[in-house]
């Protein structure tokens, strides 16, 4: 039987043979205002997550940074025992402080003790793919590269992926281990990282861009709007179909709380341009 999700098609992960949709699931909008605490209707959530895999979701994007811990824990209670196709992509690197602050540690021992806790969260013995985050372009993405490298030596890690990572960056990450994918902030009004995509698109790493509506300022364009009107399709369905069909090693995960829009960001896998709305769609960067 064919999911829903599967019409965007489907997406290997260089060098693992792990196979996803390209249309997958973030979860950090499963956490609380500000994605701090617990949710803000925990059924709703739950709901959410198994709606998600019902509709073909075998990607979903987490972390312990979201609550903290709460997006991991729901995803454990909704999903555990996980199906065999779920890929749970996880991101380290950082932390949340009592007042919800987003730090970020990239210390060994910090480094460690967050794929630990991933593990126990989640019940799992390996996870197959984590990020790691970085922040700035004056980050030395090369130290904790080296433990990422070496968790996965370990098979504490299945494979690698880098989050906010600059292209001098994504260089020394590539020098130091193999990468399968790429976390940036991108999406049809923001696309600083249009020749990184193509350059990942030539080795097939994939390239996950995050924000892909907007995040926390919601997407505003005239442009948008008028072609989603013309297709009869939101504009959120409509920048995602853009992200698609942008670069065939795109992978989208958009987040939601609430089913409803679930199934609306579901149905943008579907969704077809004709020339002159891709052409139109393409010249609205930001
Ligand atoms: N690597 C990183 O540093 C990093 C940073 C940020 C995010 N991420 C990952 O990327 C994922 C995606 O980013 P994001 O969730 O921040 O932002 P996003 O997907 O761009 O947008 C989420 C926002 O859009 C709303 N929304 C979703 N579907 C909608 C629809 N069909 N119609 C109208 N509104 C809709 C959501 O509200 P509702 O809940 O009301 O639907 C939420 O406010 C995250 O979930 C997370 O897994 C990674």
């Amino acid at each position: 039987m064919t999911l829903p999700a599967a019409a965007a098609g489907r997406f290997t992960f260089p060098g693992t043979g792990i196979r996803v949709n390209r249309m997958g699931y973030g979860a950090m909008q499963l956490a609380g205002p500000h994605v701090f605490g617990p949710p803000k209707d925990r059924d709703e959530a739950l709901a959410v997550l198994k709606e998600a895999v019902s509709l073909g979701i075998d990607h979903i994007d987490t972390s312990d940074f979201y609550g903290p811990y709460v997006t991991n824990e729901l995803i454990h209670e909704a999903l555990a025992p996980y199906p065999g196709n779920l890929v749970l992509v996880t991101k380290i690197g950082g932390y949340r402080n009592d007042r919800g602050d987003w730090l970020l540690a990239h210390d060994e021992n910090f480094l460690r003790r967050s794929v630990q806790d991933n593990l126990d969260r989640l019940t799992l013995e390996r996870i197959e793919i984590v990020n790691l985050r970085m922040e700035g372009p004056d980050d030395d993405i090369a130290p904790p590269m080296r433990v990422m490298r070496a968790m996965q030596e370990e098979g504490l890690i299945g494979h690698i992926g880098i989050s906010t990572i600059t292209p001098q960056q994504l260089q020394i990450a590539r020098d130091i281990a193999p990468l399968v994918c790429v976390q940036n902030h991108y999406n049809l009004v923001h696309r600083q990282d249009d020749a990184m995509i193509d350059e990942l698109a030539d080795a097939g790493i994939a390239y996950v861009p995050y924000f892909p509506l907007g995040g926390f300022s919601p997407m505003q364009s005239a442009g948008l709007n008028e072609v989603a009107a013309e297709m009869n399709a939101s504009p959120q369905q409509v920048a995602l179909a853009w992200l698609l069909a942008r670069s065939p090693n795109i992978l989208v995960i958009p987040g939601t709380s609430r089913r409803s829009h679930l199934r609306q960001n579901i149905e943008a896998a579907a969704l077809g341009f004709t020339p002159d709305q891709r052409r139109r769609l393409d010249s609205l960067s930001g």
